[in-house]
């Protein structure tokens, strides 16, 4: 089976920053908080006249750009996102109809949280590696701000919004494989561990559910950090195994960005040293689905990414659901980009 490679990558954070300092003058919070249990200094939030499909499809354009396909060169189109435009129909249609794609091909949205572009990716490399696809888009997007209680200071500092994107295309046959060691897992005895309780088919978000707030985020905070920490360690090293690599043939961890100190604990449990783990979380914060292809367009516009660099992705959210992979970079160093006009492409620095 030919694995699928990464041919193209790219990103969008909306324009508005809200730092922690900001945010602390209408809750009970402080930057020094903030920063010290989290690493999180800002956040991007879209515009009132932003939806999820805006932001995924300009991060989809600039994946298509690096990719140098057209719009109609894309097989399959898939969105992960727990903050679609609409409940129906699939916010994927709706980037397939903003990017302009006529072809008529597959178009879905794939909700598996913080995890849902690891599973993306393992997804698209099996329609490409059985021969059903040629180039697939695997978008991550969220609007969790419009999620989020913002009275609620034990979550609404957490969360931010943001669109990250790859083409996926058949890896050469002579090439070591692209994706490889996919592993996705979910232990829905835990899925009351981080829940948006009203607005779906069990609870309408109406009269009393909208007065309890359970249309927005709720989360056991302590419990999800220590599934986190004990999860994302053994699938990074689950990933790593699968390929007889070790964990110092690992380049880059491009891990979900949720909290810096599970960061810190992933690493000292798998092994894997510290400053391997790309980080971005500072000014971007918890943007789920889209916070690894955010980071990774980061880590590849910032020339930290080099053709052979080995990557180990590894997330884990609501569900509770995780997975992981091994990736191969392919793609050559970048040229200078030109300057953006508005929003912006999260490449001006490394954290
Ligand atoms: N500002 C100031 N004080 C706060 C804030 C805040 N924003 N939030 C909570 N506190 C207070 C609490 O009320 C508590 O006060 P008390 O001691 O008087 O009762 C105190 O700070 C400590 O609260 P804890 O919940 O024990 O703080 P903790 O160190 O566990 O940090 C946090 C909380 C940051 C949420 C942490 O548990 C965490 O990161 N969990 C992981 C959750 C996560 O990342 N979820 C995202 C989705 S899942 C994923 O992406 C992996």
């Amino acid at each position: 089976m030919v694995a699928a490679q990464v041919i193209g990558v790219g990103s969008y954070a909306p324009e508005r920053r809200l730092d922690n300092a900001e945010l602390s003058r209408t809750v009970e919070t402080s930057d020094a908080w903030i920063r010290e249990r989290t690493g999180i200094g800002e956040r991007r939030i879209a515009a009132p006249d932003e939806a999820a499909s805006d932001l995924a499809t300009a991060a989809a354009k600039r994946a298509l750009a690096v990719a140098g396909l057209q719009p109609n060169d894309i097989d399959m189109v898939m969105v992960a996102t727990v903050t679609g435009d609409r409940p129906l129909p699939a916010t994927a249609a709706i980037v397939q109809r903003k990017l302009g794609i006529t072809n008529r091909c597959g178009a879905f949205d794939l909700a598996a949280a913080c995890a849902g572009f690891v599973y993306g990716l393992g997804l698209g490399n099996a329609l490409i590696g059985q021969g059903q696809c040629r180039h697939v888009l695997v978008i991550g997007v969220e609007v969790l701000s419009r999620f989020v209680n913002w009275e609620d200071r034990t979550t609404c500092v957490l969360f931010g919004d943001g669109a990250g994107a790859v083409v996926l295309g058949p890896g050469a046959a002579e090439a070591p494989a692209g994706i490889d060691g996919v592993h996705l897992h979910c232990q829905g005895s835990m899925s009351h561990l981080l829940t948006i309780p009203a607005g779906g088919s069990e609870k309408p978000a109406s009269g009393a559910s909208l007065a309890e707030r359970e249309h927005y985020v709720r989360m056991e905070g302590q419990d999800v950090f220590r599934v986190a920490v004990k999860e994302l360690a053994s699938a990074c090293l689950s990933a790593i195994d699968a390929l007889q690599m070790t964990t110092s043939d690992v380049d880059w961890v491009v891990a979900h960005q949720a909290n810096e100190r599970i960061l810190e604990a992933v690493a000292q449990r798998s092994g894997i040293p510290f400053e391997r783990f790309f980080r971005n979380i500072a000014r971007y914060g918890n943007t789920s689905s889209a916070s690894i292809p955010l980071a990774l367009d980061e880590a590849y516009r910032s020339g930290s990414l080099e053709p052979g660099s080995k990557l180990v992705l590894c997330a884990l959210g609501a569900g509770i659901a995780w997975g992981s992979c091994v990736l191969r970079w392919q793609l050559p160093k970048p040229t200078p980009q030109p300057t953006r006009q508005r929003g912006e492409s999260p490449s001006e620095s490394v954290a």
